[in-house]
């Protein structure tokens, strides 16, 4: 199908979504504070505290099994001068972005669907490290967000999404070529309209439009290629949301892996088996993070 054509199906089907919601001013401005010179610790633990529920969130998190304090840390301030501004703002981001999804459950259940963004922000990120890539924190972020096109789906056209997912029982497939055969559209182009709507930075939108053709992409075709990487073994790791009833891919096959080792050309003597059994260490603990962030705020 046209790309141009299903650009303007997504584009049409998310003016329609009426109750569509914002990202909450506090993580874009979080975003634009920390990339200040000069900015102080107080101005931006004042910014946080002004969102009580966003601090609460931040305490929660910074005492999650991903940050490891050794003791427990009990106000902001003490979050910000034991993370730094990079990691705070990936704190901060992270809990704004997880708040426009309460109560928003859909054909996709929540936590898993957060399981695997988490797990694909995890990842990213050591895939960032391990080539090299200079904006790990960034790797992250984009990671969390790149499937936002498919909760709104799986909310805001629950029957299509159904019968989507009806008609695939048993059998291998992957999600984002149903979703053009049965929608005209899919979660990539979706995701772009919306992160556009969000005013996102364009890295950031090029990685959700285009994480499932990173060859596609022209501004950072490295990013693309860490995120769909980061994707697929989660995918295999069990931390997907149950979108892709297939359990196995072959890194040579893929585009991604190319591409990234162009990028960074020791990856070739990479150990994949070991690779894997790495990120098998690091499953209990985003499945732990997750909890941790969505207790009582209304995911199963
Ligand atoms: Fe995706
Ligand atoms: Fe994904």
């Amino acid at each position: 199908m046209e790309k141009a054509a299903m650009m303007q199906t997504a584009q049409a089907m998310v003016e329609s979504f009426v109750d569509l919601p914002t990202i909450p001013q506090v993580a874009t401005r979080v975003i634009e504070l920390l990339d200040k010179p000069g900015v102080e610790l107080d101005e931006v633990a004042d910014m946080i505290l002004a969102d009580q529920v966003l601090a609460a969130r931040v305490i929660k998190m910074v005492n999650s099994p991903l940050y490891q304090p050794s003791h427990e840390i009990k106000s902001v301030k003490r979050a910000l001068i034991y993370l730094g501004f990079r990691h705070i703002r990936e704190l901060a981001f992270t809990c704004s972005f997880v708040d426009v999804f309460q109560g928003r459950d859909g054909i996709i259940d929540l936590k898993s669907f957060w399981e695997h963004s988490f797990g694909v922000g995890v990842v990213s990120k050591i895939i960032a490290q391990r080539v090299r890539y200079p904006d790990t924190e960034k790797a992250y972020l984009v990671g969390i967000v790149h499937d936002i096109g498919e909760v709104f789906l799986s909310y805001y056209r629950q029957n299509d999404f159904r019968s989507l997912l009806d008609s695939v029982q048993g059998q291998p497939f992957r999600l984002v070529e149903k979703e053009v055969q049965f929608l005209g559209t899919s979660h990539n182009e979706i995701g772009l309209c919306i992160a556009k709507k969000w005013n996102f930075p364009a890295d950031y939108c090029e990685v959700i439009g285009l994480h499932h053709a990173p060859d596609e992409a022209t501004l950072d075709p490295t990013l693309c290629a860490i995120v769909n990487l980061a994707d697929l073994f989660c995918c295999v790791r069990q931390l997907d949301y149950g979108g892709n009833s297939w359990v196995s891919f072959n890194l040579a096959e893929e585009r991604a892996w190319a591409i990234l080792k162009e990028y960074a050309p020791n990856l070739a003597a990479l150990d994949v088996e070991r690779f894997c059994y790495e990120l098998d260490d690091r499953v209990p603990e985003i499945e732990d993070m997750v909890r941790s962030i969505f207790q009582g705020i209304g995911a199963k």
